[in-house]
């Protein structure tokens, strides 16, 4: 089996066991272990628990590669292969009971620098609505839906966009940076029918993927937030990016299909 074939079965196998580890802790009760960078930057003790999870499964299978996620520190491997984890985007919704949220699980090639690196495989799993957006370097992107279900090919809406399109957007936990958020939102809502807030990037970006969502723009995303939602765009044939030139990250993060990916990267260069 080619090597990303295998990252990606590894990857969607243990999203899933991920997920449905964070589902049973969120029917028991959730509690907020601790802030971080301010005030709407939580962790709970099951962000920590399914991180655990997720790297002690990764450890068995392939004890080699490198490990980046988001509660726990960051490790170097060996084989030029990095796991880029998210275990629970969308926390602020999983302590209130919002079924936005999902595990998020890359396998990335190269340096573990979201500038430099070559995503290979990734899942994004939403236990709520047990759906899984998984994609291949060059293998498409695709949906299942429950264990019975045939998957599903993901494509982003190819516009054009005379009548308006779907937007989402986010902002952050900086309390700081909010007044350039709306005023940039404000820039871009001539091209929006609506926007949306969903509050877990990683599923932003499979929504646009399955074309959920025409598009999506987000200032200071982290790299565990958008690094398999990424590579679901590109697969599904939409374009992201960051500042004009740039990669995607945590100064912009853009998605889109067609002129409307365009459109978004010149609304957003005024701010
Ligand atoms: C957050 C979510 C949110 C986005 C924030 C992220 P977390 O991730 O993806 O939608 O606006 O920037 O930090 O904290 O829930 O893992
Ligand atoms: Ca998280």
């Amino acid at each position: 089996m080619a090597l990303d074939d295998e990252l990606a079965l590894i990857g969607i196998r243990i999203a899933r066991e991920a997920g449905e580890l964070a589902q049973r802790r969120r029917a028991e009760g959730v509690r907020i272990a601790a802030t971080k960078s301010g005030v709407a930057d939580i962790v709970t003790a099951a962000d920590r628990e399914v991180e655990a999870l997720i790297r002690a499964r990764l450890a068995e299978v392939r004890p080699d590669d490198g490990f980046f996620g988001e509660e726990s520190d960051a490790a170097q491997g060996t084989s030029g292969i990095t796991w880029v984890v998210d275990p629970i985007d969308g926390t602020v919704n999983y302590a209130y009971g919002i079924p936005a949220y999902a595990v998020s699980i890359a396998a990335v090639s190269g340096e573990p620098d979201p500038e430099r690196w070559t995503a290979l495989a990734g899942a994004v799993y939403a236990p709520a609505t047990d759906e899984l957006f998984h994609a291949t370097r060059g293998g498409g992107a695709w949906l299942d839906r429950g264990r019975d279900v045939q998957p599903e090919r993901l494509a982003v809406n190819p516009g054009p966009w005379a009548a308006g399109a779907l937007l989402a957007t986010g902002f952050g936990y900086d309390p700081a940076t909010h007044a350039g958020d709306l005023a940039r939102l404000a820039t871009v809502m001539p091209l929006a029918r609506d926007i949306r807030r969903i509050g877990s990037a990683s599923l932003d970006l499979a929504s646009v993927a399955a074309g959920r969502l025409d598009g999506y723009f987000e200032r200071g995303l982290n790299p565990w937030d958008h690094a398999a939602g990424v590579l679901l765009v590109t697969e599904a044939g939409g374009r992201v990016g960051g500042s004009p030139g740039d990669r995607p990250g945590k100064t912009m993060t853009i998605a889109a299909g067609g002129d409307l990916y365009t459109a978004l990267v010149e609304a957003i260069a005024i701010h």
